[in-house]
């Protein structure tokens, strides 16, 4: 069995104890991905598992075999950057720029949460249909994603800047 990353064929460690994160930071030199707590309390180690968002610190490597990893390498298609990480720019989303990979996958698998129409704690009434992407539903929907600089509103403002005009889930 071989696991895909960033679209690449990768063999799986031999040792089950491997997290995904020092299998991608360690083994890997991908470094984008970020360690912070390592326990799963700050998003900084989030990456998309076949498309959906995963803390890497709390996933074993071996648990993606078979499977396809994105990292924020992974989100730069012939050397253009994703929209994303140009609003990230655009709109003050970073300082430090720690938490920013993960911020952005988190972000990038949030939303297609919201495009099947996933509620969120937040999400006011489910039987109206259609859920809006506003500053509300944002925020709960990142609030795995922690920022020690503070740059939480400039990262809210870039992802509305980059989805919030898609009409409601
Ligand atoms: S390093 Fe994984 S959640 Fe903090
Ligand atoms: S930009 Fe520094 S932790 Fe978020």
């Amino acid at each position: 069995m071989t696991m895909t990353i960033n679209g690449a064929p990768v063999a799986p460690p031999t040792d089950p104890r491997v997290s995904l994160l020092d299998l991608l930071r360690e083994r890997l030199q991908l470094t984008g991905t970020k360690k912070g707590c390592n326990q799963g309390a700050c998003g900084a180690c989030t990456v998309l598992l076949d498309g959906e968002r995963v803390l890497s610190c709390l996933t074993l490597a071996v648990q993606a075999d078979g499977r396809s990893v994105t990292t924020i390498e992974g989100l730069v298609v012939e050397g253009a950057m994703h929209p994303l990480q140009e609003a990230f720019i655009e709109h003050d989303g970073f300082q430090c720029g720690y938490c920013t990979p993960g911020q952005i996958c988190s972000a990038v698998g949030m939303v297609e949460e919201w495009r099947r129409g996933s509620p969120s704690h937040v999400t006011p009434d489910l039987a109206q249909g259609g859920i809006a992407l506003d500053r509300d539903e944002l925020r709960e929907r990142m609030s795995g994603n922690l920022c020690r600089c503070g740059a939480h509103n400039g990262i809210v403002d870039a992802i509305l800047a980059t989805y919030a005009k898609e009409p409601a889930a």
